[in-house]
């Protein structure tokens, strides 16, 4: 168990101040995507940690140590801010790494229960989330606060981040995993559905093929972006140089690279491994 950090890949970083973003894998793509367009000139690196994904079946202290290296990581090369691009991450570690980086800006990610409570006619939404996030306090307090007057059900998806993980975006595959936690939605009679998990966007399609046709789906990427932008645009002055973004995964990249390829933006970007962060985490 090595817990020190290799400072070797310093010339990873932009020269200018940059937004870190960072997931279990694959799934903070989704919010990359948005980041671009919402922040064409801004560098960002992004961390997918596929080696120890999925987060949502791992222990609190284990998120924690495994988003606490990352963070520190991206802070030693110049990172300012941290969009924690994953909702279990930001369930269990966001509190603990802005602690212990006090100066950095962070954004986490949440599910969108409050727009999906205002948009209900039925008052009747479901959350559709890891196991970690679907049983966590933070989305109890969430739903507390944003949806006291709705019904609220809450459905732990326990294989869909994995399978999305392996590449798996679309067929039978898919569709099994996917068929009873979209089942359990439809008994749950609900006329909108938030996606909780960052990674469940990328196979929205097959959601909204199982769910009914006129329940409404809610992914708050966007509005990830524009609170991100806020914050950047607020915390630094315009810098003149051609943004630099880099995508890095410290397992295989064969998903990453189909997915890049599928979003507009970052389809040019090759995806680099990054071993340099050693883990302390079973694989
Ligand atoms: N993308 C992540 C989330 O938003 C994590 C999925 C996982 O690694 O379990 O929760």
């Amino acid at each position: 168990m090595n817990d020190s950090l290799d400072f070797l890949g310093l010339e990873a970083a932009p020269a200018a101040p940059y937004i870190g973003v960072f997931d279990s894998g694959v799934g903070g793509l989704s919010i990359l995507r948005a980041l671009r367009e919402r922040l064409p000139d801004a560098s960002m690196i992004y961390v997918g940690d596929v080696a120890h994904a999925p987060y949502g079946d791992r222990s609190a202290d284990e998120v924690i140590r495994r988003s606490s290296q990352i963070v520190e990581w991206l802070a030693a090369r110049g990172a300012t801010m941290i969009v924690v691009a994953c909702n279990t991450a930001t369930v269990l570690a966001i509190e603990a790494l802005r602690a212990r980086w006090p100066a950095l800006v962070f954004v986490g990610v949440e599910p969108g229960v409050k727009p999906a409570a205002a948009r209900s006619r039925t008052r009747r939404i479901a959350v559709m989330a890891t196991v970690a996030t679907a049983s966590s306090e933070r989305l109890r307090h969430l739903i507390a606060r944003c949806a006291e007057d709705v019904h609220v059900h809450v459905q732990p998806c326990p294989g869909l981040a994995e399978v999305i993980e392996r590449g798996v975006l679309q067929g039978p595959t898919l569709l099994d995993v996917l068929k009873p936690h979209c089942d359990a939605i439809r008994a749950a009679n609900v006329d909108t559905v938030v996606l909780g998990c960052t990674h469940y966007p990328l196979v929205e399609a097959s959601i909204r093929e199982l769910l009914s046709a006129e329940v409404a789906v809610i992914d708050t990427a966007t509005a990830i972006a524009e609170r991100s932008a806020s914050l950047w645009e607020q915390s630094l002055p315009a810098f003149g140089a051609p943004p630099v973004v880099r995508v890095l995964s410290t397992g295989a990249t064969d998903t990453i690279r189909l997915l890049l390829a599928q979003c507009p933006g970052v389809d040019h970007i090759a995806v680099e491994v990054l071993t340099i962060i050693p883990s302390i985490l079973p694989g």
